[in-house]
């Protein structure tokens, strides 16, 4: 099975001031995460837990045959081909611009759209909408934010039905692996899907800045590995 790989983009202007929803570009400490991505792909690719983690055969070797496992596996292992998927939106594209693979821009993966609240800080959201902000607090994945194009975390599972039908196309191909540069509310929803999250837990996933996640679908569930850098 192909690893899937899910990174935030770097920290953006409107992260930094506390600011939902907008088109920014990154800050500087989120340029600086731009710059750090390839090597940090580059080194989650490279990374195996034991050896040839993929093949159950030379796992269940145990201990003693590790190194010779290392050496059969490496033998015929392909390299992996990577294709990046970002949203339509700046802080995505150009936290990616640096790799070099094939990038495809999926209007799907834009940001939850927080409709009037545009902009705002949930302090400025809580003082102009309170009757709003205890509902959301209440059901967080139904609350739908009210004004033009505004979005529930249920729509968003909804919009990105297309988006996980073709990650599940690919998740087959064990040399076709997908690096998503996404948003919190989005990757809330692909990682939850993955790791079979449920619809009251997954608004509330903790989505870092700043980390690569490697989920490596097996054959029940999936293996998880965390890829980080002090920037
Ligand atoms: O703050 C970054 C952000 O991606 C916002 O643009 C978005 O509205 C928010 O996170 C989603 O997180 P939550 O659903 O917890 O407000």
């Amino acid at each position: 099975h192909a690893n899937i790989y899910l990174s935030r983009h770097g920290e953006s202007q409107l992260n930094l001031e506390g600011r939902i929803g907008g088109d920014s570009l990154l800050s500087p400490r989120g340029e600086r995460y731009m710059r750090a991505l390839p090597e940090l792909i580059a080194q989650a690719q490279a990374y195996t837990p034991y050896g040839h983690a993929d093949d159950d055969r030379e796992r269940s070797r145990g201990a003693d045959g590790d190194a010779d496992a290392d050496a059969d596996a490496d033998a015929v292992r392909e390299p992996e081909s990577l294709t990046v998927w970002t949203s339509t939106l700046r802080r995505t594209r150009q936290t990616a611009s640096l790799l070099p693979y094939p990038k495809i821009a999926w209007r799907e993966l834009d940001e939850l759209s927080v409709g009037a609240c545009d902009g705002m800080t949930y302090a400025e959201i809580e003082q102009r909408f309170p009757a709003e902000f205890a509902e959301r607090d209440n059901d967080k994945y139904n609350y739908r934010y009210h004004g033009p194009g505004g979005e529930s975390y249920a729509d968003l599972v909804r919009r990105l039905e297309p988006v996980i039908m073709e990650l599940e196309r690919h998740r087959h191909d064990p040399n076709k692996a997908i690096l998503i540069i996404g948003h919190q509310a989005v990757l809330r929803c692909i990682y939850g899907y993955l790791l079979s999250f449920s619809h009251d837990e997954l608004p509330y996933i903790p989505i870092p800045l700043h980390m690569v996640m490697r989920i490596t679908p097996k054959a029940y569930g999936c293996v998880e590995t965390r890829f980080r850098v002090d920037i």
